[in-house]
């Protein structure tokens, strides 16, 4: 009887050490092994393109910066949130982003649909002193963000190491970043990436999404 055998592992602990690994490797393999299958949906669609030059400078004051400590860059599949920001996210719009800014914590709202809600003005104002825009705001500011210009050797060189990770720059994108981004301020490059949020990259969606309304909506 199986009885006899589960005698036997209670009585020695090297099996019941084993018959636990197997166990606990089995459940691991279940939870693991659809997210390899599901991997694929981080594949960029064919329209996508990688961020361009000022855009990436953008991306990395965003992560420098910490903007995603109080921004998410997530809608959820939720009736209010795709009401109040728009179209939910998808995995695959995070497929240029290394590592992505989904965040976890919203002090403020979520961004992942941001572009073109406010003008680039706007935008610039807001980052060098949010309560001259909104005045009950505790966002910090960002003055010095219009002090220092993007490095085009800098961006040339994460364009490289994008390249061997499988994004697909050409060799004349590369070349021609220095000049993408002559003269440009850090806060140029921030504003330009905001301004991409939601509007780049965003695949078609492949299920009708009901409530989506795209972004804009004023909230
Ligand atoms: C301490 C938390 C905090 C940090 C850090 C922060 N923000 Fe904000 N942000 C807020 C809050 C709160 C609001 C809402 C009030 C407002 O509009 O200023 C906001 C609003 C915004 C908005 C307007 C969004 C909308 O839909 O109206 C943008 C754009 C934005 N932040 C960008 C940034 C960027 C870029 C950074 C990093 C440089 C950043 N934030 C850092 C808290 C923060």
């Amino acid at each position: 009887m199986a009885y006899k055998h589960f005698e036997f592992i209670e009585k020695h602990a090297w099996s019941l050490g084993i018959a636990t690994a197997i166990m606990v490797s089995l459940g691991g393999l279940a939870e693991i092994t659809p997210l390899f299958i599901e991997a694929n949906k981080l594949q960029p669609t064919a329209d996508m393109k990688p961020y361009d030059p000022l855009r990436l400078a953008g991306r990395d004051v965003y992560v420098r910066e910490g903007c995603y400590l109080c921004h998410t860059q997530m809608v959820r599949t939720l009736r209010f949130e795709t009401q109040r920001y728009g179209a939910y996210s998808t995995a695959s719009e995070s497929a240029y982003d290394r590592p992505h800014q989904w965040g976890s914590k919203r002090t403020g709202p979520d961004l992942a649909r941001v572009g073109g809600k406010y003008s680039d003005d706007w935008q610039r104002v807001h980052l060098l002193d949010p309560r001259e825009v909104v005045p009950e705001s505790n966002m910090p500011s960002y003055r010095w963000l219009a002090l220092s210009l993007v490095d085009g050797q800098d961006v040339q060189a994460r364009m490289r190491v994008l390249r061997k990770l499988g994004d697909p720059y050409t060799d004349e994108d590369i070349k021609s970043a220095p000049k993408a981004v002559a003269g440009r301020t850090e806060l140029d490059a921030l504003v330009a990436y905001l301004q991409g949020l939601g509007v780049d990259n965003v695949p078609k969606p492949a299920a009708p999404a009901s409530a989506a309304s795209g972004a804009g909506g004023k909230s």
